[in-house]
């Protein structure tokens, strides 16, 4: 059961949807909102207690790409959580491939690095009790009919991955788009690398799905948030049945951590072509996700930047 969960990126979209609708649960005790803002963390909170009429909302400051926030935040954390949802990130906002002083991309290091040492230090802490999921995306598959590439591996190597991680395997000036689906994938394969290792404890990746009404396509680079949020969720994306609304995407949180018919270690998403509706085991799609050289590579190569 649980009772304490942790949501990290929850002051906005998925994050916040996720926290409410776990509220609307009695079992659940206490949700941690896990943000890098404290003013709009308190509106959250405010928000999360109007709506659900429950008090259980505590914020948890901490910026998941910077180590040392993570680390810190963790190493304050008072008790054991039972789940954590690894949701903060997206992709990357203005300079997604500018690389921080972790010699990461921003987009790595806010979607993977962070998450990858707020595990490592809950598990060493014994402080992580039950699930953690993580928010993957189909994009880790690619998506045909939306013209979304998967991404394309030489060899899968722990070198391989690192260049990906510090932007270096690519040669040309490469979009955000092409790099939020190679971090995501890496990120894909270290959650069931973790699931083989800590078999205590459940590994579930899970994708939202294509979902309206957040604020991921805000700080994208002018010509991309104009095809994004003012073209394609909202118009193309709905047309075409790609898109679902914020509560569909929320309820994927939910069941990623709930459902214990999900098998850890394995990715959740929608069927292939698609961006909604039920979801699948994605290793039908893409037999590479359960390589376990590739997941152990992945792994290694992460763990590179996280000593
Ligand atoms: N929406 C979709 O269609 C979709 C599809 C597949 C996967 N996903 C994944 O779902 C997750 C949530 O996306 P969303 O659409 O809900 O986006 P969103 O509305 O932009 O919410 C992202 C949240 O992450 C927080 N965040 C970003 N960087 C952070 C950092 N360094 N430290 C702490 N918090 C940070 C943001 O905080 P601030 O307000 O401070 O920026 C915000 O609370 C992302 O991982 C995204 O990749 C989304």
């Amino acid at each position: 059961m649980n009772e304490i969960i942790l949501i990290t990126g929850a002051n906005a979209g998925l994050g916040k949807d996720a926290a409410r609708q776990l509220a609307e649960n009695p079992d659940t005790k206490k949700i941690y909102l896990a943000c890098r803002n404290e003013t709009k963390a308190k509106s959250a909170k405010a928000e999360l207690e109007l709506i659900t009429g429950r008090n259980i909302f505590e914020i948890m400051i901490v910026d998941v790409s910077k180590p040392n926030s993570v680390r810190s935040a963790i190493a304050n954390l008072e008790e054991p959580i039972d789940a954590l949802i690894m949701n903060a990130g997206g992709m990357g906002g203005k300079k997604p491939g500018e690389l921080t002083v972790d010699g990461v991309s921003t987009i790595f290091a806010a979607n993977v690095l962070g998450h990858v040492i707020m595990v490592d230090e809950l598990l060493k802490a014994d402080k992580l009790k039950h699930v953690a999921m993580y928010a993957s995306s189909e994009g880790v598959r690619g998506v045909k009919k939306m013209g979304i590439k998967k991404p394309e591996f030489k060899s899968h190597s722990v070198e391989e991955f690192i260049s990906i991680f510090n932007g270096s395997n690519f040669v040309e000036k490469v979009n955000g788009n092409t790099l939020y689906a190679y971090i995501k994938y890496a990120a894909t394969l270290w959650m069931s690398a973790m699931a083989r290792k800590h078999p205590a404890v459940r590994f579930i990746s899970m994708s939202p799905g294509a979902t309206s009404g957040t604020e991921v396509t805000n700080n994208l680079p002018l010509f991309e948030k104009i095809m994004y949020k003012y073209i394609g969720f909202p118009i193309l994306m709905p047309l075409m049945g790609m898109v679902h609304k914020l509560e569909k995407g929320a309820q994927r949180y939910v069941k990623a951590i709930t459902d214990e018919s999900l098998i850890s270690g394995k990715f959740y998403a929608s069927s292939d072509n698609k961006l909604t509706g039920p979801v699948t085991d994605q290793s039908n799609i893409s037999p590479d996700l359960v390589n376990e050289t590739y997941q152990d590579n992945a792994y290694e190569a992460i763990h590179r930047f996280a000593a």
